[in-house]
Order: C-alpha cells, then structure tokens, then sequence
C-alpha cells in the first residue's frame, strides 16, 4: 500500500504549481512545522520536564497570566523565524509590539507572520487539547525596511496563508494557502507530518453548538435566542445538536471543522468586543472556515472584511458550518 504523502512533499507539489514561486512559502511552512514539533514535545512532556507547566508572575499585554508554556512557545517559533530570510516581523499575543526580527537580513522579508503562540493556555495544566494559530500576510511597505503596523493591519481578507498546530490525542497542523484546507498527522515515532485530510470540507450543518454557558446570562439577547433555538431545534435524524466547549478554541473550531457545528464567543458586559483577538484567533479560522465552505461573522460583518486598527483588538466571533453560521444571523 503506497504510504501517505508527506507535508514536504505536499508543500514541494503546491510550489510546482506556482512556477513563479521562489520557495518562500515552503521555508515559511516548514519553519512552522519545526515549531510545531518542537512544542508538542514540550506539550506532550508537561509535568514531565521542569519549566513547562504552570504559570510565570507576568502578565501580558491583555492583562492575562502567562503561562510558561506561552513564553517558551512564543520564543521557539520567534527563535524558527530569525533562522531564516522570510519574515520581517512577528506580531505575537505574546508580544505588546510588534517582533522585528534580527536587522542583518530580515528587512528583505516579503512576509509577516501573527500568532497565537499557545491557545487554551488555561488547558495546559489539564491536560486538554491546546493549540498554535498563525496568519500570514505579504508586507504592503517596501521590502529593504523595518516592517511597520500597517503591514500588519491588513484585512483578514488579504491572508496568503493561515493554520493552526493542535496539540492534541493526536497532533495535527491544518492550513490553506487559498486553494482549500489540508490537515497532517504528526508521526510521534519518525517526526514526520504525513497528509490524512486533504481538502476539508465542512459539514452544512452539524450536531455541535459550542459557547461558554457560564456567561450565557451576559450575552446579547440575539445571541441568547439563537442558543436557545439551538437547544430545541432537532437536525434531519430527530437527534437534538449538544453543547460541546472545551476552552481551547483551536480544538472547539476543529472539532466544528470535520465533524459540522458552530462555535461562538460572543459580546458580553465583561467583554463589549468578545474576548478573541482579531489578528491572530479570529482572521485565521474565518480564512480557514471560509476555505473549507463554513462562514465567520463578528455578528455584524464578515470577520475577513474587518479593517483592524490596533495589534491585539478583540473581535465576536460566530464561526463555523455555513447552515448554522446563516440562522444565527436571522437572529
Ligand atoms: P488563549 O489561551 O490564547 O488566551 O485563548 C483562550 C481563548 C480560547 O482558546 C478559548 O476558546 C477562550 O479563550 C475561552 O474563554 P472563556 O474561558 O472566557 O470561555
Ligand atoms: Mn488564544
Ligand atoms: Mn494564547
């Protein structure tokens, strides 16, 4: 039996395609592979290994605790990129500014890179699926100088590329370059990412609502409604749609991505703009959805519209199966 195409091959077989290609994507995504198997083995050692689990005295630039596993997740992807020649900065939730990688060579970066180095960080401990989120833009000022906000204040519209590693039962990366949504399978044994879902689509509609219940009472009243139809309306088999929410939106979002479902985090009294970061959490898993058939709305707009004004603006976010994505907005 042939074995499955691996995600060096499958990058080498997408830059084929583009003849005018110089390679760069393909150093962008493997620099994100390395990351991502460098921080599944610090995940997937946990209590195991000093320094990882627990959280730092600090606090980021949105006021949140850090836990260690953020840090040492934000500095091993930083660390990826100032290897190599592509990327002239970083805009991390990690981060307060804007990363300008090393001045020797970095100016000449056509591309930023946004992440959310570790996402569900309030998992790590528990041993619950977290995950790493990343969004790629080509810079809009001239290449020979330092990378500047506006580079990074692109609609999420104009993503070349997008993902997310899961740390999870099994640890996956899912991305698009704008041609479809492709997830590999990390083999723990070789290291190796091999290809076990080329072009995900998402289900129309789907047995999962997720949102935080414990807020529900602080959501606007539309948003109440819709959650409560979700609890009475029944799919085609008779089956009700259940609750499902772990707190890591990367494994929320997956979990609606193949298996069909919605997942929300809406405005409340504590958070008038939600919760979720529009650069690095929102933008990404819109272009991702929205690749991959499903629909992103911020409850007014589609998310991949919005024109951000600052580096870490929280946005609402309504994401996933278009069906379902389309009643929430006749509420
Ligand atoms: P992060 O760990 O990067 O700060 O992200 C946490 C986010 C998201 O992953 C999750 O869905 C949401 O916060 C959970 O928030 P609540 O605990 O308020 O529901
Ligand atoms: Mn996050
Ligand atoms: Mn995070």
């Amino acid at each position: 039996m042939k074995r499955k195409t691996t995600l060096g091959e499958f990058i080498i077989q997408q830059q084929s395609e583009y003849p005018e290609a110089r390679g760069e994507m393909s150093q962008l995504l493997s620099a994100l592979m390395v990351s991502g198997k460098i921080i599944n083995k610090q995940v997937q050692h946990g209590g195991l290994t000093e320094g990882v689990l627990g959280a730092t005295e600090a606090e980021n630039v949105q006021g949140e605790t850090q836990q260690k596993l953020d840090i040492l997740a934000n500095n091993i992807i930083i660390e990826a990129f100032e290897q190599r020649q592509e990327v002239c900065g970083v805009a991390s939730e990690e981060n307060e500014k804007v990363v300008l990688l090393d001045k020797k060579y970095k100016e000449n970066g056509k591309y930023v890179l946004l992440i959310d180095p570790l996402d569900g960080s309030s998992n790590i401990d528990i041993t619950v699926s977290v995950g790493t989120i990343f969004s790629i833009y080509r810079r809009i000022t001239p290449e020979g100088s330092e990378a500047v906000l506006p580079d990074f204040l692109q609609p999420g519209r104009q993503q070349i590329a997008a993902g997310y590693i899961i740390y999870g039962s099994s640890t996956m990366m899912v991305y698009s370059t704008g041609n479809g949504v492709n997830g590999f399978t990390l083999d723990p044994s070789s290291g190796v990412f091999f290809l076990t879902h080329p072009n995900i689509q998402i289900p129309e509609t789907g047995p999962y609502y997720s949102v935080n219940e414990g807020k529900m009472h602080l959501f606007p009243e539309n948003y109440q409604a819709y959650i409560a139809s979700c609890k009475l309306q029944a799919d085609q088999q008779g089956a009700l749609i259940d609750g499902r929410y772990t707190g890591s939106l990367v494994a929320d979002f997956h979990r609606s991505l193949l298996k069909g479902g919605i997942y929300l985090y809406p405005p409340s009294t504590f958070h008038p703009d939600g919760k979720l970061r529009l650069l690095y959490e929102c933008n990404p898993l819109a272009f991702l959805c929205e690749q991959a058939g499903g629909k992103a709305t911020n409850g007014q707009q589609r998310i991949l519209d919005l024109q951000p004004t600052e580096l870490h603006q929280r946005c609402p976010l309504v994401i996933g199966s278009p069906k379902m994505v389309e009643a929430f907005e006749a509420f």
